[in-house]
């Protein structure tokens, strides 16, 4: 495990998305892991800054502007809003939200760009090569698959330009040296021996400005060239916290604990990233989190492939919980995964409808019915303690891991655990007393446990549960590990039964 694990402070960003498209299930996916996981260090009790944003320069870019009829600035003016709105809409609890078009970011960007030149890693060059638009990429004739780009199977275009590059090439070395330092830093572990081997064929100097086209940033010293729009882009995770301007600030938060970013940016933020930030005199981020591609019958979403799927009309049908968990709880994170509204269905019904829903609906009727609606307090030699105890720990492991899928899985086995539990004493056919108490009680506060180390997932509904099982205060203002503790369930409050959380749902 990297040394992200406990340090009282955490960074984590999500890529900046690019402008060119509305936000789809793609952008959401990765915006809701890192979502989950910035809510589970706010509950274990770290300082968290979550930070997201948008990618608004470069030629794909200032191409969408053109084919939309409007300047760029208007352009990107009118798309950023709904990456914001979405993100509202998605209960996504970001501290902050950086557009590359913001001054904060000129200011940065510009200093990174003199702090790596003065050190002798940008220099002026000729590139002639072959460039995919909708990467923002080039490419050498080996990377092309049947003549076309690898990712978006279309011509790429021939170019020859006069360019600054940055001398990536010194690298190798240094950044070889510093991945078997930091062994674990990115996760999962294969993708950490994929950058490795990128990195060993040996490393090829980039190009870090353009002069065909304006919209971008001005290099420094020399306003002929805007700044290559990934050089731009990859800047923002140290231009959001105060890089360039507020050099306290900055030391507080960086390094990052983590960069959430999807497997077919990887070379840029294992490599690249590391690489400017050496020669700028700045540490490497501490850790990357690599997740696969959520795909639409088999293929990568995108809107050069026109399978997008929007999450928002998603939420309003299964609700902002129902969508948050299918996607953190149906994909290891890391892996690829198929979406399909009949999974989504599925998953609803499955582990939300039947499980979590019917155990609080089952738990506050029979409380309402035998207990006088008022809760009792579980019992401290429970036979469910020990399982609340191996939830509790192993879904701090999991998320330990960036394992999002796999810690819910942990959750939920306390939810099953508790659903079972009932079944065996089946206090609903018994006469009331403490027999009935102590299983109502012991139910409750697997509840109470369920909704704090569910509420990462699924916020709402966890305050719901919470509220509802008559706990004060906010679900998500409690500590772990202490408040995961068997016995925090005080008994004695009134249980409200409420409308179903989550109404069974026809596929
Ligand atoms: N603007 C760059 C990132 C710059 S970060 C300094 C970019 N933007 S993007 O909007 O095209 O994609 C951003 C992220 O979304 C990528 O990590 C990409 O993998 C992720 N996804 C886009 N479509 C996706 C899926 N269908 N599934 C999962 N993630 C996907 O690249």
């Amino acid at each position: 495990m990297s040394s992200n694990a406990t340090s009282g402070h955490f960074y984590a960003t999500t890529p900046i998305y690019y402008v060119n498209a509305r936000p789809h299930l793609g952008h959401a996916y990765t915006t809701i892991v890192a979502d989950a996981l910035c809510r589970w260090r706010r509950l274990l009790g770290d300082d968290v800054h979550f930070l997201t944003g948008t990618d608004e320069h470069g030629l794909k870019i200032q191409q969408a502007a053109d084919a939309a009829g409007k300047s760029p600035r208007d352009f990107v003016d009118s798309i950023a809003p709904l990456f914001a709105e979405a993100w509202e809409r998605l209960d996504i609890s970001n501290d902050d939200f950086i557009r590359t078009t913001e001054e904060r970011h000129r200011i940065g960007v510009q200093r990174l760009l003199q702090a790596c030149r003065d050190n002798g890693d940008i220099e002026l060059d000729t590139y002639r090569g072959l460039y995919c638009v909708a990467c923002e990429a080039y490419y050498v004739d080996d990377d092309l698959v049947d003549g076309n780009c690898p990712i978006h199977k279309r011509p790429v275009e021939t170019v020859e330009e006069e360019n600054y590059f940055f001398r990536l090439s010194r690298y190798g070395d240094r950044l070889l040296e510093w991945y078997e330092h930091h062994p674990g830093a990115i996760v999962p572990e294969h993708r950490m021996n994929e950058v490795i081997g990128f990195i060993k064929q040996g490393l090829l100097d980039f190009s870090i400005s353009r002069t065909s086209f304006t919209w971008g940033i001005p290099l420094p010293w020399d306003e002929r060239h805007v700044t290559y729009v990934w050089f731009d882009a990859l800047a923002n995770y140290i231009t959001a916290i105060g890089y360039g301007r507020d050099d306290e600030a900055f030391a507080s938060r960086w390094p990052v604990d983590y960069h959430l970013i999807g497997k077919d940016i990887i070379r840029f933020h294992c490599v690249y990233w590391p690489a400017m930030l050496m020669s700028a005199g700045i540490e490497p981020p501490k850790g990357w989190a690599v997740g696969g591609w959520l795909l639409v019958g088999g293929e990568k979403m995108s809107k050069t492939t026109g399978n997008v799927v929007n999450p928002l009309d998603l939420i309003d049908d299964i609700g902002v919980d129902g969508f948050r968990y299918y996607v953190l709880a149906d994909t290891p994170y890391g892996a690829d995964g198929d979406f399909t509204y009949e999974g989504l269905i599925g998953r609803y019904n499955s582990d939300l409808a039947n499980n979590l829903g019917n155990l609080l609906s089952r738990v506050a009727t029979v409380v309402g019915k035998k207990c006088g609606g008022i809760g009792p307090a579980p019992s401290p030699s429970s036979p469910l303690a020990a399982v609340a105890t191996a939830a509790v720990d192993e879904t701090i492991a999991r998320w330990a891991e960036v394992q999002p899928s796999r810690a819910l899985e942990a959750t939920w086995q306390l939810i099953r655990a508790t659903n079972a539990h009932l079944e065996a004493n089946e206090p609903w056919k018994a006469e009331p007393g403490p027999d009935v108490d102590a299983v109502m009680g012991d139910a409750l506060e697997a509840l109470r446990i369920v909704a704090i180390l569910a509420s990462p997932a699924i916020p709402r509904t966890a305050q719901t549960v919470w509220e509802r099982i008559g706990m004060p205060g906010r679900v998500d203002a409690q500590r772990l590990p202490g408040a995961g503790a068997w016995g925090g369930y005080p008994g004695g409050s009134t249980i409200d039964k409420g409308e179903p959380l989550f109404p069974r749902r026809q596929s």
